[in-house]
């Protein structure tokens, strides 16, 4: 029987259970039965897991949003894959935390012949989000300087490379010097280790006292009253998550007013709304990967049964750049 990892109640890694389970007798007309060989670990990941992110399935349920593998099988009316195919996705249905499993024609991902399979698992998710944050969110631009918190995490890493080789001089947050190395390697321009320096601080002496027009916070909680300082007279202030927590009430006037701020809670599902978008999304990242202005970063390849320890690696911050999951 094949083995998946399920969410058996909400809360901590220590929930997730490596289990059996039996595929569906009859594959869906329109889906694609794939073999998985790479899974990617998101942060998302860790926010269905715990319950801060609500999904529409009842308890137990297979966790995960992004895979790559072979199709073994297709649906009667599939007209775009066939078996043998080299696929990958990174959109729901939630359930890539497993060996084989049935997925949707129209949110497949043909993986090119230069991205091998761990790769593509390892860059679609991350990739396709710097791809819309950068390039239709708020277009960054050349010698334009901007902000962005855990610049030396999975999406961060690839964000630097983005910003590089646009010419945008990205000032990146990060909490060691092993990071900041590492980031700055990436193209981050300017690296603030916010454990040793108020980025605020650093952000004004960087920019003379203008402030960025735009700053990307993936961090949240901790994170978010300091990005404000950062904003320049009209600056964007994307929220595109929360490794530290939710961020907390906040009060409109005193925080957007002041400076005449815009501010925006994306998704990436929200930038992937058709299969245009989606492969034109997609096509960025892989166009970025063949040029070589972004290459992949694997910190770690765990086993799919290794789930666990997979996401208290991601949430201990001593990763940097991706994580997948071996089935
Ligand atoms: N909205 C979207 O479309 C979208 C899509 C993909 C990802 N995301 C978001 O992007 C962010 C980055 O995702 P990722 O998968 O690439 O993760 P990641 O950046 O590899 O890991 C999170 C990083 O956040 C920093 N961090 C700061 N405070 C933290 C805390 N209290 N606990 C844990 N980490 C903390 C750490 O870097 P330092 O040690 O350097 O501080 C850590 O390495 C996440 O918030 C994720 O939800 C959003």
């Amino acid at each position: 029987m094949p083995k998946q990892i399920v969410v058996t109640k909400l809360g901590g890694a220590d929930v997730l259970e490596y289990q059996d389970y039996k595929l569906p007798s009859i594959l869906k007309n329109k889906d694609v039965r794939i073999k998985h060989t790479a899974i990617g670990l998101n942060y998302i990941d860790t926010y269905h897991r715990s319950g801060i992110y609500p999904v529409p399935f009842d308890l137990p349920f297979c966790l995960g949003m992004e895979a790559a593998g072979e199709i073994i099988e297709v649906g009667n009316e599939v007209s775009n894959f066939k078996v043998g195919d080299r696929v990958a996705y990174a959109t729901p249905p939630i359930g890539a935390y497993c060996e084989i499993r049935d997925f949707p024609e129209e949110k497949l991902i043909a993986i090119p012949d230069f991205i091998s399979d761990d790769q593509a698992a390892s860059v679609l998710l991350q990739g396709m989000t710097v791809e819309y944050l950068f390039e239709r969110l708020y277009k960054i631009k050349k010698n334009e300087t901007i902000l962005f918190h855990a610049a030396a995490g999975g999406v961060g890493l690839i964000a630097s490379q983005w910003a590089r080789s646009v010419g945008c001089k990205m000032i990146g947050t990060v909490s060691t010097k092993e990071k900041a190395s590492l980031a700055k390697e990436h193209g981050c321009e300017f690296i603030i280790n916010y454990k040793e320096e108020k980025v605020s601080d650093k952000v004004m002496e960087i920019t003379n006292n203008q402030g960025v027009p735009v700053v990307y916070d993936g961090v949240g909680k901790d994170t978010f009253d300091e990005s404000i300082k950062c904003l320049s007279t009209r600056g964007l202030m994307v929220s595109f998550g929360q490794s530290s927590g939710m961020v907390e009430k906040i009060d409109m006037h005193k925080t957007f007013n002041p400076k005449s701020l815009f501010y925006t809670r994306p998704s990436l599902m929200g930038y992937t709304l058709n299969r245009e978008e989606l492969l034109n999304c997609s096509n960025k990242v892989f166009d970025k990967i063949k040029n070589e202005d972004v290459k992949t970063n694997i910190f770690k390849k765990f086993k799919l049964n290794q789930a666990r320890e997979a996401h208290k690696t991601l949430q201990s911050r001593e990763s940097f750049g991706s994580i997948i999951l071996e089935p």
